[in-house]
């Protein structure tokens, strides 16, 4: 029996080795953690449980037979966050390259099937030279039950990504369809095809780090949401990102102690709009002086900076942020700027997580490259993303609220609950300049007429009170007791229901 039970003991040892010494060094050498290390850094500790050990590949071509690892170069289990479950696969880049095989995609596959069926996020720490070159067709297959598996997780439980390594052809598409993707600064690249391949089809030489690392995809492409300095950073922010998000679809986000005052009034908030209507502010005063201990986890923090996105709680419950930025481009929405907002949006209503919307915009951004770029169909995903979410949506008007964009930010006529406006609002259908030189065009050779006629429109629609009339704005508030208001607002929304009409799936501008 003893010996049984050695044996075990020395299986599990040779498994926890990987590749071997050497190449673990290796991967030390580079800045990097292990597959195992990285679990250990992302749960809580001794929480996890691993699943298929023992698993190894059954490929025989190119002498594969001789090249066995047991875990076959993924490390599956499950294991908690703060005490609260979640399910993860860790990539072993020491075992031929953290590369995929048949049988590796079946231990991720087993997770997420795992996942669905308990209700509890997936996290994914990629480390991978993709399909496993050896096996051919076999690898291929494997990548695609993967992505299937994330397809159908979509909206059901969160996915989170994180990128700790070189990512290429099927192992960026998996992470793609996921919720949120993390980079890792200077160690990690994600591409579909590498800069040898774009030298040799395109003629361009490029390198990896510009093709596709860290900085490419969090301020160029967007296909990042955000990018660590190493390993042990990006694991401690996505401990901090699930503890903000809902388990699974079925579960309401949860609710933390929190250390802040829920009657907490902010005097400096009556002047962070500048006396110059022109004159710009920084938007995340705003979020900060209005989340629970000033804490905010932005999404995307370095894409579209136009629009701000993330995460706060109020009175320690999550809500999803999106705000306008009046810092850049005024805050004019544009292409960019409304997909990063749409997606954010829908991930939100996806998870039962309700959204607070700051509007300052003056208007869409208007132009050539717009217009050509498709700013009709990327500004309706914007429209399409609030107009169909039923979370608790409360939206304050900090400042202008101009044009098409005054509708698209959580207005009332887009199912928002509560719309407040602060005093300094300007609602209208656009500046008073642009305004009075349209419906006054036979005045604009007089310059007094023209001032006076500005003057006139300003009067009339530079404030709340004309939309408050209406009643698309529920209350005229004082900017000091913002996040009293807000928080109250969102507390009497604890018990919402809506429901859109059945459908198979909607069909939003893609
Ligand atoms: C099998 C692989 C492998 C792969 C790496 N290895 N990638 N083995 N299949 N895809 C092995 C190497 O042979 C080596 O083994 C070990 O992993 C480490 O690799 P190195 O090249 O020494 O490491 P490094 O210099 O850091 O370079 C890493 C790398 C490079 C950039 C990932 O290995 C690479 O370019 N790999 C191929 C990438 C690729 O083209 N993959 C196929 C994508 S197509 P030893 O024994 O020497 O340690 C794809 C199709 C799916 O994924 C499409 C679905 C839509």
């Amino acid at each position: 029996m003893k010996d049984i039970l050695e044996q075990l003991e020395e299986r599990r040892d040779q498994a926890r080795l990987g590749g071997g010494q050497r190449r673990i060094d290796a991967q030390h050498s580079k800045g990097k953690l292990t597959a195992r290390e990285r679990i250990e850094v992302l749960l809580d500790e001794g929480s996890f449980e691993e699943f298929d050990m023992f698993v190894a590949h059954r490929c025989v071509d190119f002498g594969m037979e001789k090249q066995k690892y047991p875990g076959d170069g993924v490390i599956t289990g499950w294991g908690t966050i703060n005490g609260r479950m979640v399910y993860v696969y860790s990539q072993d880049f020491t075992v031929l390259g953290g590369s995929l095989s048949e049988t590796h995609a079946g231990k991720i596959c087993k997770i997420m099937d795992m996942a669905i069926k308990n209700g509890a996020p997936i996290i994914g720490m990629n480390d991978s030279g993709g399909a496993r070159i050896q096996e051919g067709v076999a690898a291929l297959g494997g990548y695609a039950d993967v992505f299937q598996k994330n397809v159908l997780a979509s909206g059901v439980v969160p996915q989170i990504s994180v990128i700790m390594g070189p990512c290429a052809g099927g192992a960026v598409y998996s992470p793609a369809i996921t919720d949120f993707i993390f980079m890792i600064k200077d160690s990690s690249y994600m591409f579909v095809t590498g800069p040898d391949v774009v030298k040799t089809v395109t003629n361009e030489i490029v390198t990896a780090e510009e093709l596709g690392g860290a900085k490419t995809h969090t301020s160029k492409s967007s296909v990042a949401d955000g990018a660590y300095d190493n390993d042990m950073e990006a694991l401690f922010e996505v401990r901090r990102l699930v503890d903000l998000l809902p388990l699974n679809n079925r579960e309401k986000p949860p609710v933390r102690p929190y250390f802040d005052s829920h009657s907490r009034v902010e005097d400096s908030l009556d002047t962070i709009i500048p006396e110059n209507a022109n004159a710009s502010y920084d938007m995340h005063e705003l979020v900060t002086k209005l989340a629970d201990e000033g804490d905010f986890f932005e999404i995307q923090k370095d894409f579209a900076k136009n629009i701000l996105t993330g995460f706060v709680r109020l009175e320690g419950s999550t809500v999803g942020v999106v705000a306008n930025q009046p810092l850049v481009l005024a805050g004019c929405l544009d292409i960019n700027s409304s997909r990063k907002a749409a997606r954010f949006v829908r991930f939100c209503d996806a998870f039962e997580i309700p959204i607070l919307t700051l509007v300052d915009v003056p208007g869409f951004l208007p132009g050539t490259s717009q217009e050509y770029g498709g700013v009709i169909k990327h500004g309706a995903k914007l429209l399409f993303a609030y107009g169909e979410a039923t979370v608790p949506k409360v939206t304050v008007i900090a400042r202008k609220a101009y044009g098409g964009a005054y509708d698209v930010m959580a207005s009332k006529h887009l199912r928002g609950d509560f719309n407040y406006a602060w005093p300094t609002a300007e609602i209208a259908v656009m500046g008073a300049k642009g305004a009075t030189e349209i419906i006054h065009r036979s005045d604009l050779g007089d310059a007094e007429k023209i001032a006076a006629h500005t003057q006139d429109y300003e009067d009339r629609f530079a404030n709340p009170f004309v939309a408050a009339e209406r009643g698309f704005i529920d209350e005229v508030i004082m900017p000091r007791n913002t996040r009293i208001r807000v928080a109250r607002a969102f507390a009497s929304l604890r018990n919402k229901q809506l429901t859109n009409p059945w459908k198979k799936h909607d069909n939003i501008p893609l």
